[in-house]
């Protein structure tokens, strides 16, 4: 199987997630080309959901493709989706992740934040001993991209690399970071939230996954959270 068929693997095991924890409810959904085949899925599959909130422009427009009702977080009734689907590019064991290579972090953060269960889909490429080899993406306001890049430098010896050309939904720029050792994922998210002007960044530690769906040749591996 190629990463394609892996990653679709992955997407299609997480109708079974829907069928059993959101029949009929408003569900979270992510970004990414896995994502893409999960809504793709999803469309097909028949199951009645009211409604998604999107973490993004992208797969806003993927699911009104569809017919699928956008919702917005402030229209939630009680404040909680009962699932929230998305990728990762690096998985650690404990469920940390890194997000944001398609640049979409900070809505995905907000709308699993909203969400009571965190189902990671991915195949087995973006399983990883400790997290860090992926370039750590950080949006921040275009004014004070320089001057975020520097306080990164100097506290983490990482460096940030502007994604030249590229603009958020939220009308912000990225620098995705390299050369990070991340022993301890919580702390350095909280310590990156403090920068004054990044906006977020794609640190998933503090707001881990709570399952993972991972594809690999001989099927798709379904684990909770550990501990
Ligand atoms: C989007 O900003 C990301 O967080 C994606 O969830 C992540 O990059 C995984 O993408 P793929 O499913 O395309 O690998």
């Amino acid at each position: 199987m190629n990463q394609d068929e892996l990653k679709q693997a992955a997407a299609f095991a997480a109708l079974e997630e829907i069928r059993t924890f959101a029949p009929g409810a408003v569900i979270g959904v992510g970004t990414g080309s896995t994502v893409n085949y999960f809504i793709d899925a999803l469309a097909a599959s028949g199951i009645a959901i009211r409604g998604a909130v999107s973490s993004s422009e992208a797969s806003a427009q993927r699911l009104a493709t569809h017919g699928i009702l956008l919702v917005s977080l402030d229209e939630i009734g009680d404040g909680l989706l009962p699932v929230y689907i998305d990728g990762a590019d690096e998985i650690d064991p404990g469920f940390s992740m890194i997000k944001g290579g398609g640049g979409a972090l900070t809505r995905e953060k907000i709308v699993a934040a909203a969400a009571s269960r965190f189902i990671c889909i991915c195949d087995a490429s973006k399983k990883v001993a400790a997290l860090g080899r992926f370039p750590l993406p950080v949006e921040v306001i275009p004014m004070a991209r320089v001057q975020v890049g520097r306080e990164i430098v100097r506290l983490t010896g990482g460096v940030p690399r502007w994604r030249e050309g590229f603009v958020t939904d939220n009308g912000n720029h990225i620098l995705d970071v390299s050369g990070l050792i991340i022993n301890d994922p919580c702390a350095l998210e909280s310590d990156l939230n403090q920068i004054a002007g990044a906006v977020t960044n794609g640190l998933f530690a503090r707001r881990g996954a709570d399952v993972l769906l991972v594809a690999t040749a001989s099927g798709v591996e379904r684990s909770e959270r550990p501990g």
